[in-house]
């Protein structure tokens, strides 16, 4: 195992050593992350090593995603942990920078897009997606990744940021990582730390309601408000269970669709007990 791995925590010194590589003639992969790794994480770091020479991951809490009521505080944190997982899947480099040498003192540029956070998480999270791009373009610029890993779970996010990268022209391929699920079901996400083990049937019902929809639409059920009925259902049998959004929408666009005819996205994100999970698939007519 490689007890090579490095630590970097600076810009300076991350940009430098992406030189370097890069001098070398080798290709660079990198997984953002915001820690508190799980199996999600380190699926999109398997995908990575593949994809290049050099696998790069950071590890960044990004104050600018969180809105003044979020949970930026007390997002969980165990770097020590993440360090240990990292070796596990061959990372070569850790980026984990600190918020002063990030954003500096007098931080005021933003990378914002027009459309897409009008949709899903973007409505209730105004800042969030300006907060993921910006980041992410810094991060882009600092690790100076040929390949960049991202997972499906956010599916949003995912299109977000291929959409800056083709708009800015960022010369960084996008990989798609596919949702890792906890046994049960339920999507993995470093906010399941905070569910009891009493709130998790609440919890799975994301993945129930994802599942009766599935079955909906391979059945060939095209209204989507009798599919939308019937998933909201299976979430709000749940007293703590609150839907915040549950959308059946274009997997590109995100706009509605009332009239399933190719494939749809469902999306949905839903406060148990305070706690905000997301989840999503994507539906195809005829397919179970
Ligand atoms: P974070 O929530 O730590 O997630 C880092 C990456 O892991 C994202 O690409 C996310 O989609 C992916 N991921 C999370 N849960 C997953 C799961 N169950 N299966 C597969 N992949 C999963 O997303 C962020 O951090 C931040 O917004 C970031 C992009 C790092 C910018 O700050």
């Amino acid at each position: 195992m490689g007890d090579l791995i490095k630590v970097i925590e600076t810009t300076e010194q991350m940009q430098q050593a992406a030189d370097r590589i890069r001098q070398d003639g080798k290709r660079i992969a990198f997984v953002p992350t915001m820690g508190f790794l799980h199996a999600g994480h380190l699926s999109l770091m398997r995908i990575g090593r593949q994809a290049a020479d050099v696998l790069v991951a950071s590890i960044f809490v990004n104050p600018a995603q969180f809105g003044p009521n979020e949970d930026f505080e007390t997002y969980p944190r165990d770097y020590d942990r993440d360090l240990d997982l990292c070796r596990s899947q061959k990372v070569d480099i850790v980026f984990a920078p600190d918020r002063e040498n990030l954003y500096g003192r007098a931080y005021q540029t933003y990378v914002r897009l027009d459309r897409l956070p009008d949709h899903l998480c973007g409505l209730s999270r105004p800042v969030f997606f300006t907060g993921v791009a910006t980041v992410v373009a810094k991060l882009f610029h600092i690790v100076k990744p040929h390949v960049a890993v991202f997972g499906q779970k956010d599916f949003q996010q995912l299109l977000v940021i291929r959409q800056m990268v083709r708009d800015l022209n960022f010369d960084t391929e996008i990989i798609a990582g596919p949702t890792v699920r906890e046994a049960d079901g339920l999507a993995m996400s470093s906010r399941n730390n905070y569910l009891t083990e009493d709130q998790r049937p609440a919890a799975l019902s994301l993945y129930d309601a994802l599942n009766v929809a599935r079955k909906m639409v391979a059945g060939g059920i095209t209204d989507a408000s009798r599919i939308r009925a019937r998933a909201e259902a299976a979430i709000t049998k749940y007293p703590e269970a609150e839907i915040d959004y549950l959308s059946l929408c274009d997997p590109e666009t995100l706009n509605d669709i009332d009239h399933i005819t190719g494939p749809v996205l469902m999306a949905l994100a839903v406060k148990v007990a305070g706690t905000r999970l997301i989840d999503n698939m994507v539906l195809q007519p005829g397919h179970e």
